[in-house]
């Protein structure tokens, strides 16, 4: 496990433990960081729009930059203003023919949303590409972007087989397909529409399971011929090049999560999300956390750019145990690990299905979620889609290790905020991947009524 995950290291993150004690109230407002996956196609959609569009909170966190640093490398030119925390991006649309062969192998380093979604653009463009991640990335399947793109034409190839990355791929004109998406990925969704753009022919999706829409809200939005219509996409190539759109990213529900569970699971806590984007393809977390008895509320419900966001609140609860399975699986499948450290301390049993998906993303998540909360004394057992968790059992604060998973280190860190003593959680640096300012956010929270908590480079 250790060398799989030694990429990331590598790509210049300095290693950074991280101690989380137990505090007397949680409290404070939290400003989010923009959505990862609205972030990722607002820049990429907007490179092939014909003129200039602004990008505002545009998600900091690494992901996203490299997907601008490989827009970049195929000459789109992207500027960026902004903070640590809050970025603007002007990206000048380079047209439906503008991208230009890069002069060196594209690194989308931890993102698979990156790799995936350029990986279906550049199968439809002229020119020759390398992609390829850090060492994470690398193990991840690559096979089910491969297979469909080829069905189109594409000259697609990829390490093992044509199961992993690096993928090399000989751009051309490819041909639209009618095809049933196997899993309910997004990411091979959008793969498939961004090659459907440039395609001959129309191209026709269909989902046995609904996943995240952003794709299709703003392809429609910026002029493409796109319907959706129950669980089938129809998608015409493009006539004329997409229409720039100035787009403000909601902040990021998979980021709020965090302090959801935190608020729901302290005894003594009243947090504030801001401005946080709840698309109904993305709200599974505030469905389960509500049916636990999750005191959360929505307030300020409004739509921007075609995307749904509002003001939630969450204060301390008394959460029971729950089944989790079936179609909400893809609405909240980055927040297992986070629900999980709610089951953690309900009451009773939850228990987590159809959700295999979990152990090809960053790490296999269902391993590396039972192996680091059982060291801090929960109750949880494996399922080979999921896994059982044995609430209401108390957490006591030892060394955990993140590997090098963002989402885990994030949600260990909700744990240590209810373990007795002290959390210490190893590579910790991850959390930049998608939230560089998670560790600030969560001790500023906690300042009011706990002694400072330290924080220790390594
Ligand atoms: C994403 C889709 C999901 C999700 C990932 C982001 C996206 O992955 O887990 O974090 O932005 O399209 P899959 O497409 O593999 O389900």
């Amino acid at each position: 496990m250790a060398e799989q995950f030694v990429g990331l290291k590598s790509s210049s993150l300095r290693a950074e433990i991280r101690l989380i004690k137990p505090c007397l109230r949680l409290e404070g407002e939290v400003v989010l960081p923009g959505d990862k996956s609205i972030s990722h196609r607002s820049v990429i959609l907007n490179s092939l729009a014909k003129g200039r569009a602004k990008i505002d909170n545009f998600a900091p966190g690494r992901d996203c930059l490299a997907t601008v640093r490989c827009l970049r490398a195929l000459g789109v030119k992207i500027d960026k203003r902004g903070s640590r925390d809050s970025t603007a991006l002007l990206v000048s649309g380079t047209g439906s023919n503008g991208l230009e062969e890069a002069n060196n192998v594209l690194n989308a380093e931890n993102s698979a949303t990156t790799m995936r979604l350029l990986g279906g653009l550049l199968a439809s463009q002229p020119f020759l590409s390398v992609i390829t991640g850090d060492a994470s990335l690398r193990n991840r399947p690559m096979g089910r972007l491969i297979e469909p793109l080829r069905l189109m034409g594409a000259e697609i190839w990829g390490r093992g087989r044509d199961s992993f990355a690096p993928l090399v791929i000989k751009g051309k004109k490819l041909q639209g397909i009618d095809f049933t998406l196997p899993v309910p990925s997004a990411q091979i969704k959008s793969a498939i529409l961004l090659a459907g753009l440039f395609a001959r022919g129309n191209t026709v999706l269909h989902q046995t399971i609904l996943s995240r829409d952003h794709t299709e809200r703003m392809l429609k939005r910026m002029g493409a011929s796109l319907e959706s219509r129950g669980n089938s996409i129809s998608l015409l190539p493009l006539s004329n090049p997409l229409v720039p759109l100035n787009v403000r990213v909601p902040g990021d529900i998979s980021s709020a999560a965090y302090f959801m569970v935190a608020g729901a699971i302290h005894s003594n806590a009243r947090i504030v999300l801001r401005d946080c984007g709840i698309n109904p393809t993305r709200t599974g977390i505030i469905d389960i956390l509500l049916a636990m008895g999750a005191r959360l509320k929505i307030d300020n419900e409004r739509l921007e750019a075609s995307e749904p966001l509002s003001d939630i609140v969450v204060e301390s609860s008394e959460l029971k145990g729950i089944e989790v399975s079936g179609d909400i699986v893809p609405r909240l499948i980055d927040e297992i690990p986070v629900l999980a450290v709610a089951g953690c301390v309900a009451k009773g049993k939850t228990v987590i299905r159809n959700a295999g998906e979990l152990r090809v993303k960053e790490s296999d998540r269902i391993a590396t979620v039972v192996s680091e909360l059982s060291r801090l004394g929960a109750k949880i057992e494996p399922l080979p889609d999921g896994m059982v968790i044995y609430g209401g059992r108390p957490l006591s604060g030892t060394e955990v290790d993140s590997h090098f998973d963002h989402r885990l280190a994030m949600s260990l860190a909700v744990a240590g905020l209810v373990a007795k003593g002290e959390t210490i959680i190893k590579h910790a640096e991850v959390a930049q991947v998608s939230y560089p300012a998670f560790w600030q956010t969560l001790y500023q929270g906690q300042a009011k009524s706990s002694p400072k908590l330290a924080e220790r480079k390594v």
